[in-house]
């Protein structure tokens, strides 16, 4: 019999390739976001591996036909993912939670603290060969109150890596989440009390745009946004005006509602830090979510359930 094949949209770490090529025969479609290319290479495949920004639509699916068993997401976020057009094809879904929450969540305080102390603005000034003036002041994490809108796996990380920092620190969020010493509050009072907001929600239909120009008008004056999460729960244009105006001191952004693309006025602006979707790039943390990816494909193709299904 025929090996089943696998179709990976992008690239897989080595973690997760060599387990797959053990037992399939692997493709790598290395332009692997354009959504085109992919409709061609899938046809018969039993499993598509993507990253979060490929689109899994019914298209797709189609594409790939009955052969397909599981489309896995190499990510946590599947607002890339139809799930409704994978549930009515009985093909599974998967991604890849918890084993980046310590990346995603450092890369969140990394943020906080170099747009608050101006690090990536210091740093373009050495490199100009200049020097910092007096008045080149920023402020400090140590004591401020911070906002986690959202407070899932990634939000809850952030809070326990913020211990040290003596923070006050505040969380919205559906449900309840006691024991990590912060205080739940709905999102208009949050942000009216945060000298940080942090975003860990995931982009679903009630999320995108929650962060607009009337929520960012609710901030506290001269307060810092930070975005791990995904661009589109930020309106962007807003976001802008509310840093020309000063309104806020700062924005940490790891994602762009347009990736790649990011706006002109976000790159000229002194007071963003900008960062090309890092969130759970680290070595440990990229081999861990290749290995599930495998572990996922594995499962799903030799009818077994897979580790982290999502559908
Ligand atoms: C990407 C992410 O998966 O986990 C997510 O939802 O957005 C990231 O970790 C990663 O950048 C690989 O594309």
């Amino acid at each position: 019999m025929e090996k089943p094949r696998v179709v990976v949209a992008g690239t897989l770490p080595a973690a997760g390739l060599g387990l797959l090529e053990e037992r399939f025969v692997v493709e790598q479609a290395r332009d692997g976001a354009d959504h085109g290319s992919l409709l061609a290479r899938v046809e018969g495949a039993a499993a598509i591996v993507v990253h979060p920004p490929t689109p899994v639509d019914g298209r797709l699916l189609d594409a790939a036909g009955e052969s397909l068993a599981v489309v896995a997401n190499f990510g946590v976020g599947i607002d890339n993912i139809d799930l409704a057009a994978v549930r009515v094809r009985g093909v599974r879904a998967t991604n890849t939670p918890s084993v980046l929450n310590d990346a995603t969540a450092e890369l969140a305080v990394t943020l906080m603290l170099a747009a608050a102390r101006r690090v990536a603005e210091g740093d373009r000034i050495v490199r100009a060969g200049g020097w910092a003036d007096d008045d080149f002041l920023g402020r400090g994490v140590v004591g401020a109150t911070v906002g986690l809108v959202g407070f899932g796996r990634i939000g809850q990380r952030v809070a326990e890596l913020l211990r040290g920092f003596d923070t006050r620190l505040q969380y919205s969020n559906r449900s309840e989440k006691p024991g990590h010493g912060a205080e739940r509050r709905e999102l208009p009072e949050l942000l009216g009390v945060s000298d940080f907001v942090s975003l860990h929600l995931a982009l679903t239909p009630d999320t995108r745009h929650v962060i607009n120009a009337d929520t960012l008008g609710l901030m506290k004056p001269g307060a810092i946004l930070v975005n791990a999460g995904r661009g589109a729960l930020v309106d962007t244009d807003a976001l802008i005006e509310a840093l020309r105006s000063g309104h806020l001191a700062a924005a940490g952004l790891d994602v762009f509602e347009d990736e790649p693309h990011v706006p002109a006025e976000l790159r000229e602006l002194p007071n963003t830090v900008l960062l090309p979707h890092i969130g759970s790039a680290t070595a440990d943390a990229r081999d861990a979510m290749a290995r599930l990816v495998a572990e996922n494909v594995i499962a799903a193709i030799e009818g077994r359930e897979p580790p982290t299904a999502v559908v």
